[in-house]
């Protein structure tokens, strides 16, 4: 079975992680996503929200899986029996950060390859900072979160 992981913040999850995941899934024969515990970024939803909101905004599919992590990627990687590391390319500002990030992979755990793939392209300016900071300020971000999100967004900054 070849599967594939695919780590991120997801703070939230958005419609342009939707697409790369929907994308992998059609490649591969099972996604795991996987929320990073990372402690360099102070999230808005805890790891346990963060990862029922992609269970929830994905269901009906049945090879996809989703859990945490914290350490090294490539780790959790072999932990899951993964043959590589999906990582979504929105813009070329993405590519050097992504390239240095899977060269240092790649000598990490040689046996991991990392796949690029592109969300379409209306979602080429998303990233979880500008829907938290939208939403925040009561504007609507309904065409860019699976509705899921959209009202945890709307209870964390009713609160
Ligand atoms: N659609 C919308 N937004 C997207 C996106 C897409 N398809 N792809 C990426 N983004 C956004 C994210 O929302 C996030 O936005 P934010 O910074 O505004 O919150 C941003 O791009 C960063 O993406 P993310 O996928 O969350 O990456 P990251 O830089 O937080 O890295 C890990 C996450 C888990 C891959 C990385 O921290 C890691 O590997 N950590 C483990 C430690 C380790 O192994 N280190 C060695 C690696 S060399």
């Amino acid at each position: 079975m070849r599967k594939v992981l695919y780590p991120g913040t997801f703070d939230p999850v958005t419609n342009g992680h939707i697409d790369i995941i929907k994308r992998a899934m059609e490649l591969f024969d099972g996604v795991v996503v996987t929320v990073a515990i990372n402690p360099s970024k102070t999230p808005l939803f805890t790891v346990e929200e963060r990862v029922q909101m992609i269970r929830d905004s994905l269901t009906g599919f049945n090879n996809i899986t989703v859990d945490s992590f914290d350490g090294l990627v490539v780790e959790h990687a072999h932990q899951v029996g993964a043959i590589g590391i999906i990582r979504g390319l929105r813009a070329v500002s993405d590519f050097e950060y992504e390239f240095q990030m899977a060269l240092m992979n790649r000598k990490l755990a040689g046996d991991l390859t990392t796949v690029f793939l592109m969300p379409h392209e209306k979602y080429t300016y998303l990233n979880s900072s500008i829907i938290r900071n939208l939403a925040e300020l009561k504007s609507d971000v309904s065409e860019f979160v699976p509705q899921v999100v959209l009202q945890k967004l709307k209870e964390k900054f009713s609160q």
